[in-house]
């Protein structure tokens, strides 16, 4: 039996039509697949089978393309996955009372096992401990269908390495790192998205494939804690961190440019290695010291941020209490609109704790996905003039910075995006 499917016939299902399982999606309808993409959020679907895209790295022309082909099915309703070839997890793993929760691979397993049939191949994507698929995600496919994994059907993990808003590295030219319960496994998973991307890693287990992606999620978390810590005490030495990272950068091998910021958001970093400290908690009862170091650095920076606005405008003789702050940027990275995790929502918080008046920039988040209390509004020169104080929280590339080049107003840019002089940085 092989688990490979036939290029002209294959139906893969996508389960997850988010940041991470839609652009997979489109690219393997490109690609010839039949593409089932399921999603319980049925305004998603809704706005998907419009032919809307949420995702900046897709474009709404072409999700109306792969709609046009006929060949892909965004659904609610896991019915139409009857009779797959390979179907590709994408859920949710966040953090539940901070501890991991997998409640979302669970559900999308139950509801996957009783459509499998022999020679099928199942992937799971969402970014995980190690030993997930295996002890997890196994047994429940195992379960209802009465089928075994390894020999009647096929299973996997592939991290996902999606940097939303990266136009030089995407889906298809980053290596994709593959892995599977057993040989026959791997060979299904390779072949499946050796048809998807350039280049396919494959590794010998599971595990490791799970820890792959967790290493380099760590790897950043704790180079951005170091740029940040180095930040805060640079600072108070009257030294310009920015001018050593610049020459810094210019090493040519044994050092990676980080930055600092004002915290750090999205899935990958605030989350992620918390997976990781989790399982060596509960499995070799030690602490990641680097994991919980890292964590306390970059929680800290909206704080440090709030610390600075706080005494720029002390030194303009306001207080924060009663003055207009507006604030640039809520997403937790440029050009993209995902809010999840955003250090400017915290920012914006203290703030407003604080007594501010906060008024909010950010062309690319929706407003109905904006937390109560927020409001976004739009650039003017007269907002920005009417400020006591402006803070770049995210740099995205679409803002005219022009506007912010009235050396009356107090502005602080936490992603060194401006180089007047009347701008201060982290
Ligand atoms: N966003 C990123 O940059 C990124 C990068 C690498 C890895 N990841 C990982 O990929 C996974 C998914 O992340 P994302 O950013 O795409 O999340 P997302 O929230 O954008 O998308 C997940 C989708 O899954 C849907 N869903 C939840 N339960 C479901 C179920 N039982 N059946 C069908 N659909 C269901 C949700 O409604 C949501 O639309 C996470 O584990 C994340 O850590 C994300």
């Amino acid at each position: 039996m092989t688990g490979t499917p036939s290029p002209s016939s294959a139906k893969l299902v996508i389960v997850g039509q988010g940041y991470v399982g839609l652009p997979i999606a489109i690219r393997a309808v490109e690609v010839g697949f039949s593409v089932v993409g399921i999603d319980v959020d049925t305004v998603r679907v809704a706005a998907l089978s419009a032919g809307q895209s949420f995702v900046e790295d897709v474009f709404s022309s072409d999700l109306q393309a792969a709609l046009a082909s006929g060949r892909y099915l965004p659904t609610s309703d896991y019915a139409d996955a009857q009779d797959f070839d390979s179907a590709i997890i994408t859920v949710p793993t966040p953090l539940k009372e901070s501890l991991p929760d997998l409640s979302f691979i669970r559900a999308a397993a139950v509801q996957l096992a009783p459509l499998l049939r022999p020679g099928a191949t199942v992937v799971l994507e969402s970014t995980t401990y190690p030993g997930t698929t295996e002890e997890l995600l196994v047994p429940l496919l195992e379960g209802t269908s009465l089928l075994t994994a390894g020999r009647d059907f096929y299973v996997g993990y592939s991290p996902e390495r999606i940097d939303p808003g990266n136009r030089r590295w995407g889906l298809v030219n980053t290596p994709k790192v593959v892995s599977g319960i057993n040989e026959d496994s791997l060979r299904t998973v390779e072949a499946l998205y050796a048809r998807l991307v350039d280049d396919v890693v494959p590794v010998s287990g599971c595990k490791e494939a799970e820890l792959t992606k967790l290493l380099e999620n760590t790897f950043r978390h704790v180079n951005v804690a170091l740029v940040n810590e180095i930040a805060m005490f640079a600072r108070e030495l009257g030294v310009d961190v920015w001018e050593a990272i610049d020459a810094a950068s210019t090493k040519p091998f044994g050092y990676m440019r980080f930055t600092p910021g004002p915290g750090v958001g999205g899935h990958c970093l605030p989350i992620d290695p918390t997976y990781l400290s989790w399982q060596v908690r509960r499995q070799v009862h030690r602490s990641f010291r680097f994991v919980e170091l890292a964590n306390d650095i970059n929680d800290h920076m909206p704080d440090h941020v709030v610390l600075r606005i706080t005494a720029g405008l002390n030194r303009c003789q306001k207080a924060v209490n009663g003055s207009t702050v507006l604030v640039l940027g809520l997403a937790y990275k440029p050009n993209t609109s995902d809010i999840r995790e955003s250090p400017a929502l915290r920012i914006v918080e203290l703030l407003t704790d604080l007594g501010a008046d906060v008024q909010v920039v950010d062309a690319h988040v929706e407003a109905h996905r904006c937390p109560p209390g927020v409001t976004l509004v739009e650039l003017t020169e007269a907002r920005v003039h009417a400020a006591d104080a402006v803070v770049i929280v995210t740099d995205h590339d679409d803002v005219d910075y022009g506007l912010l080049d009235q050396p009356a107003t107090w502005v602080l840019d936490t992603r060194r995006r401006l180089t007047a002089k009347h701008v201060e940085f982290l």
